[in-house]
């Protein structure tokens, strides 16, 4: 590319050295007194010899007689830096000082025909004015014979030309005494003017014999002048330039208008020579006098013939030249043409040149593209298949370690039923057995090893579920608060042990909120053993509960905080990533916290953990969601700051007894697994009426055929499953009624999820604390028991339907009641009647009443005429009206009845 444009730079240097070549070499300013005849014919001659030469330039400006305009002309010229200039001054006297000053400059200056009062000008060309004014006057005696009167009209009085004629024609007629100068006039070389000086004379003098006129133009208007008075036959006109063509001074005498003319040359081809010689600096005279004659009737005729040919001549020349100057014109535009293409044909050589080295370039550069091209396809091909080498191994990687958590998982299925076989009798065997006993401290060291076992085996299992993202929520309406403080007392033992000062807080508000109650077990449990692990003895160990709010969302916020060795910068944050350990603390697996973090981001929740002087906080936050049956009780929420230490003092809180039990309730457990029934039985068997069933569908069975009040279930079973028995009691209108708990080993949550959408009431994975499941199915029982009172004061309310027990249970009353409120007044109405409309056996219709509403059938009917009666008697009715309207058969029973359902006689309503 460098080439190219050096190239392009020296062909346009080229170029303009040539088109320099084409100027002219000289520039020649010609400054013309006037515009005449003899004017033209000096400029056609000096543009032709101009054109000769081939390197000179002509300007040439004519002032018009004005002598200001010839001023501004010459300035032109100067302005235009011309080489020389020429120049005929119209005036000696103002343009003296100017052709000085030019000269002075440095510019060459030459003077035509008329001269300055200077020697400063380079040279003079023109024919001598006084030898021409001394041959008009002898030739003036001659004609004469030395005697006549004569009139002189002069040219313009301030040109040298006007006086030297005017000087030479006077010195020899002064000398002829007899031969008189009647009239001199100046007629400024115009034809007019000439005519105007004639008509002077005329006027002046009835003698003329010669009238001496300083050129021939104005002798025209003098003859015609003299002759308009008949007069010019009379005079003999003399004139001065003898320029040749029709009228001119030659044709003049051939006329017999001028006895003769006297040859005064315009030498425009010499005085470009002349100029030529002096701007090459070649030798050149000064003053050159071009020579002069006369023209009269001898030699006129002669010469016109001979100027005519010169004209004709010329005129050739000049067509010639203007030819030529065609064929110059056409050459130097083909030459140009041919310049052009010759510059276009270099540089479209040059720029193939270029193309063919940029095309060799690039073609290198391809060849290295395409080199590097294929190396690094080479080396990505290698990279890919170091990487598929990559992929494989993580992915043998992945294999083996789900294969080894599949394994440990497996094997830790395997190892809790046993370990729940162990657990739950040695906490029997321990309740019964007594503490300063030997085997009491034996049983102690069991239960403790077999507890880290289960809680090992059971982080196992849950961390596999969130590992293969199995792990769901399932959010229920609890009491946080409550469950935190059952929580407590497990860690009671230790607070004892190790001196321990726990104490736990909770905030004021409400307590009872939407969370997955065995995860949140999982993280509290997790925190507070951790929190146990790094407190020594006689530290000191806080809980709180609280609601906070962030960015407009409520959560529950629970903060963990022990006295301890603290944490350093990197446990703080390392903590929750999963098999990390605290180094001064060497045992546990490294799950425990990985799995609270799993479990509280299950939650959308989030944990950190702070250690401050000594101090280690765990604030764990879950979002606070207020169940439904909260906002219906929310004049119940607690008002008050509670706050509980827990000491020696403290024992495991006992089931709340303040609430009435029924004792003989009865409990079926299914479950294949003997042991496990047998440990269930166990439990409950002081309290509740036990039956056992060995699979789904004999508990199926048991249940269809006795009063069951709840019913636990495992899941896993032949036959029919837990998950089907729950399906299948929830469906049927006869045992819907009762709860379902499942219970089971498998904790995965999917299963769990299963378990509820088949209507479980509650699911408990195993292992269990046999106290925590005893307080949840009392729990479970109390609130059946409150729903039952609740429906036999307000069967016919519309708070029924917002408890929603149970679809089926809902519509069953819901259509039991229209049934009876339809037939209201039938004294006839029988539960025989109802439960066969309802395809229930009399039995089976006692037992669902019993269970829904904890009325027996009758008790029921008669409880809907009793509060519809209330609604009738608001109406005016009196009272034996209204018993028949309600279908008492005697008004007296019916006072008797209403007093003892609503403790009023039935006159006090109004
Ligand atoms: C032309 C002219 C001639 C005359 C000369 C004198 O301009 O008038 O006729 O001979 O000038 O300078």
């Amino acid at each position: 590319m460098r080439l190219f444009i050096q190239s392009v730079f020296l062909i346009l240097i080229s170029v303009s050295y040539y088109s320099c070549q084409q100027k002219s070499k000289y520039v020649i300013g010609v400054s013309q007194c006037s515009v005449d005849e003899w004017r033209d014919k000096m400029n056609m001659e000096m543009l032709n010899e101009a054109a000769l030469s081939q390197n000179i330039e002509l300007i040439i400006l004519s002032s018009n007689d004005d002598t200001k305009k010839q001023i501004s002309d010459i300035k032109y010229l100067i302005d235009q830096k011309v080489d020389l200039l020429i120049l005929t001054p119209n005036e000696i006297a103002p343009m003296t000082p100017i052709i000085e000053n030019i000269y002075d400059s440095g510019t060459p200056v030459i003077l035509v025909d008329r001269k300055i009062d200077s020697d400063k000008f380079t040279a003079f060309i023109g024919a001598d004015n006084y030898q021409i004014g001394t041959e008009v006057g002898r030739y003036a005696v001659n004609l004469l014979n030395g005697k006549g009167n004569i009139v002189e009209i002069k040219g313009l009085t301030g040109s040298s030309s006007a006086i030297e004629r005017h000087r030479g024609f006077y010195d020899i007629v002064e000398k002829y005494p007899n031969m008189k100068i009647v009239f001199e006039g100046d007629a400024g070389w115009f034809k007019t003017e000439g005519a105007l000086q004639m008509r002077k004379a005329l006027n002046s003098t009835d003698s003329i014999d010669l009238v001496f006129v300083q050129n021939d133009r104005m002798a025209k208007g003098a003859f015609e002048e003299a002759t308009k008075e008949d007069r010019a036959k009379n005079i003999y006109f003399l004139g001065i330039d003898g320029l040749p063509g029709p009228g001119e001074g030659i044709d003049m005498v051939l006329q017999n208008k001028l006895e003769a003319t006297f040859l005064y040359p315009t030498g425009g081809d010499k005085t470009i020579q002349l100029a030529t010689d002096i701007l090459e600096k070649k030798y050149f005279k000064k003053e050159n006098i071009l020579p002069t004659s006369v023209i009269d009737k001898t030699n006129a005729k002669i010469l016109k013939l001979q100027t005519d040919q010169i004209v004709e001549q010329q005129s050739k020349i000049v067509l010639l030249n203007q030819r030529i100057n065609k064929q110059l014109e056409k050459y130097i535009a083909q030459r140009n043409i041919t310049y052009l293409i010759s510059v276009l044909a270099i540089l479209f050589c040059i720029l193939l040149i270029g193309l063919l080295k940029a095309y060799h370039a690039k073609k290198k550069l391809n060849n290295k593209l395409h080199d590097s091209n294929l190396e690094i396809i080479k080396q990505k091909n290698e990279l890919e298949a170091h990487q598929l080498q990559l992929l494989a191994l993580s992915k043998q990687l992945e294999e083996a370690t789900h294969a080894k958590l599949a394994f440990f998982t497996d094997i830790s299925h395997d190892f809790r039923t046993p370990l729940t076989l162990i657990s739950g009798p040695v906490d029997l065997l321990l309740e019964t057995s007594e503490p300063h006993k030997e085997g009491y401290k034996w049983l102690k060291i069991i239960k403790k090893n077999v507890d880290i076992l289960l809680r090992l085996v059971n982080q196992i299992i849950e961390f596999r579920s969130i590992e293969t993202n199995n792990a769901k929520l399932s959010l229920s309406p609890n009491n946080i608060d409550s469950y935190l403080k059952d929580w407590n007392l497990l860690f009671l033992q230790m607070i004892q042990k190790n001196k321990i000062e726990f104490s736990y807080q909770s905030e004021y508000f409400e307590h009872m909120c939407m969370f997955d109650l065995e995860k949140v077990e999982r993280i509290y449990f997790n925190l507070l053993s951790n929190a146990f692990k790094f407190t020594g003895r006689e530290g000191s160990i806080s809980v709180l509960l609280s609601r906070i709010v962030e960015e407009e969302q409520a959560y529950i916020q629970i903060t963990i905080s022990n006295t301890g060795q603290g944490l350093s910068d990197d446990d703080i944050n390392n903590i929750f990533e999963r098999f990390y350990r605290v180094e001064s603390h060497v045992t546990g697996s490294g799950i425990g916290l990985a799995l609270v973090k799993a479990l509280v981001e299950l939650h959308e929740g989030c944990i950190a953990a702070i250690s401050k002087n000594d101090l280690t906080t765990f604030i764990v936050k879950l979002p606070y969601i207020v169940s439904r049956q909260t906002i219906d009780k929310a004049d119940t929420r607690i008002t008050s700051l509670e706050q509980v230490h827990y000491d020696d003092k403290l024992t495991i809180q006992q089931p709340d007894s303040s609430t009435e039990i029924d004792s003989n309730y009865t409990l079926l457990i299914v479950d294949d697994n003997e042991e496990i029934r047998y440990y269930i039985r166990s439990i409950f068997k002081n309290k509740y009426h036990i039956i056992e069933a060995s699979d789904g569908e004999e508990g199926l069975h048991l249940a269809y055929e006795n009063n069951i009040d709840i019913i636990i279930s495992d899941v896993m079973m032949p036959k029919i499953d837990g998950v089907e028995l729950c399906t299948k009691i929830k469906e049927d209108i006869r045992v819907c009624h009762i709860p379902v708990v499942l219970l089971t080993a498998c904790s995965l949550d999917e299963q769990r999820i299963k378990g509820f959408e088949s209507g479980a009431d509650a699911y408990i994975s195993k292992p269990f604390n046999p106290r925590i499941l005893e307080v949840r199915i009392q729990k479970m029982l109390e609130n059946r028991q409150k729903i039952k009172k609740h429906l036999s004061g307000n069967i016919l309310t519309e708070s029924y339907n917002t408890l929603n027990i149970n679809t089926l249970d809902d519509a069953l009353i819901l259509k039991l009641k229209n049934y009876i409120l339809e037939r209201i007044s039938d004294t006839n109405l029988n539960v025989e009647d109802i439960s066969s409309e309802f395809g229930l056996s009399r039995a089976q219709f006692y037992r669902k009443m019993k269970a829904i509403t904890n009325q027996g059938p009758n008790e029921f009917i008669r409880a809907i005429r009793l509060n519809k009666s209330v609604e009738i008697l608001r109406t005016g009715k009196n009272v034996s009206e209204v018993a028949y309207e309600v279908g008492f058969t005697s008004p007296a029973y019916f006072t008797k009845c209403f007093k003892e359902f609503f403790h009023k006689n039935p006159s006090e309503i109004s």
